[in-house]
């Protein structure tokens, strides 16, 4: 089902997944803080890139470089002087705008007269030591791509890689832009996750058709419904400086389809200028047709906040439940921030420490939850708001033979299973990986009792 930007911002709040920075001091505008539940979720996302894309590939290796680059990097890479956005002020009501913002020719705000588009750079700068002046200017990288450029061949060297390989890098970037906005989608401060894929110049179109694909099914396999992903060529008064082409991935996000992801062929831009500017070679030798030339380069390009957009507004459903509304997200579980919430039936003092035992068990090998406040379909509700995918429910029964309740979050249904860890453990992790709630471990069976 769809919902409302305004209704996953409340979710997001009340639930501990993402607050608005700085609050306290009245918030810092586009600023995110990602709280208990949302750091779990991102964390998640992440570790399934980099999972799919460097550990279970042999042709991705993966880089962390530094925020702070040499600012001559950015003269090369032309972000200096290219990076820029057409600005516009309103002279009435002195707001400012992206010119693409305001295609009517006056200000969106009050209609008012507005100024000739101006060209605003979108980097941040900051001093570098303690002499505050032009020389000592940095900036605070606007992608993670140039860390990737300019240790190409300290990579490939080291990982003693050849043509076609990747290198891969998460981390976070930063853009002062002009507006921002739609929750976590635009922000000023965000993070990336980028694949610079080199490959030999005349076999760059069937790798860009190659990674087009390749990242679209990351998204679906992770539980994005095909039906809100599209694919959209950029027209060419759109194309970053650096780019011969580019495709976005684009989401049906609540205010329209926008991107997810970007994919680029940057050709052999980056590389022919950082050999330009650094003096320092950076060709290739390929030793299949020896020769020698500079690779072209394939960049897949994620935003992890959008990301996690995304994977929230996907999974969100609401469904009638007696005089209620049942709210679930149905997150995959490898992202869901939560795997299993150990849920006694009350607070009822015999109950407690075989509960405790069993969290104690579970924690080790799975993100857990002990929840012993209110009802007991109370507590269900509120792991279903949060996408947790399995309930483990201890209750009197639990006492006499030693089984517990594992409830599905999507299908409410239940199934007994013994309470020890080894089985307890397996029989969760092949639920966690898809297996069927109705396939049953030695010793389980099904369990039509309470709900609610
Ligand atoms: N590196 C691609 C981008 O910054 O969008």
């Amino acid at each position: 089902m769809k919902v409302d930007m305004e209704k996953m911002v409340s979710l997001c709040k009340r639930r501990g997944f993402i607050f608005q920075s700085s609050e306290i001091y009245g918030g810092l505008s586009s600023c995110w803080d990602y709280g208990p539940l949302g750091v779990e979720l991102k964390r998640n996302i992440k570790e399934a890139w980099w999972r799919a894309m460097v550990q279970e590939r042999e042709d991705i290796v993966g880089l962390d470089s530094s925020i702070l680059m040499h600012p001559k990097t950015w003269v090369a890479s032309g972000h200096v002087d290219g990076f820029a956005d057409p600005m516009v002020d309103c002279k009435e009501c002195r707001q400012r705008w992206r010119a693409d913002d305001t295609k009517d020719g006056r200000c969106p705000d009050c209609g008012g007269e507005l100024t000739e588009p101006r060209m605003f750079n979108l980097m941040f700068k900051t001093f570098f030591g303690p002499v505050e002046d032009e020389t000592a200017t940095v900036y605070l990288r606007p992608e993670t791509a140039q860390g990737i450029f300019v240790n190409f061949a300290s990579v490939m060297n080291t990982a003693r890689k050849k043509l076609p390989f990747g290198i891969a890098q998460i981390g976070k970037a930063f853009r002062n832009e002009i507006t921002t906005g739609n929750f976590i989608f635009r922000s000023r401060e965000f993070e990336m996750m980028e694949i610079e894929f080199f490959v030999k110049p005349d076999t760059a179109d069937a790798w860009l058709n190659y990674w087009l694909e390749e990242r679209f099914n990351w998204y679906t396999k992770l539980g994005i419904k095909g039906e809100n992903l599209r694919l959209r060529q950029h027209a060419k008064d759109e194309l970053a400086h650096y780019a011969r082409s580019c495709y976005d991935i684009e989401y049906l996000f609540p205010m329209g389809w926008a991107e997810l992801e970007g994919i680029a062929h940057r050709g052999d831009f980056d590389l022919a200028q950082h050999t330009q500017f650094s003096g320092k070679d950076l060709s290739y030798f390929d030793p299949d047709s020896n020769e020698r030339y500079l690779p072209y380069v394939i960049e897949p390009s994620a935003g992890v906040d959008r990301s996690a957009l995304a994977f929230l507004l996907d999974a969100y459903d609401e469904e009638p439940d007696k005089d209620e509304i049942r709210v679930v997200l149905r997150l995959h579980p490898d992202l869901a921030p939560i795997k299993v919430a150990i849920l006694p039936l009350s607070r009822n003092e015999s109950l407690i420490p075989m509960a405790r035992d069993v969290y104690a068990d579970l924690r080790k090998c799975f993100v857990t939850q002990f929840d012993d406040a209110q009802s007991i379909g109370r507590r269900y509700r509120r792991q279903d708001e949060i996408g947790t995918p399995f309930s483990v429910t201890i209750d009197f029964q639990s006492l006499e033979d030693n089984q517990v309740t594992i409830r599905e979050r999507d299908s409410m249904k239940q199934i007994r299973v013994p309470r020890y860890i080894g089985e307890l453990k397996r029989t969760l992790e092949a639920k966690l990986s898809g297996e069927p709630l109705d396939v049953l471990p030695p010793g389980g069976s099904y369990w039509l009792g309470f709900e609610g």
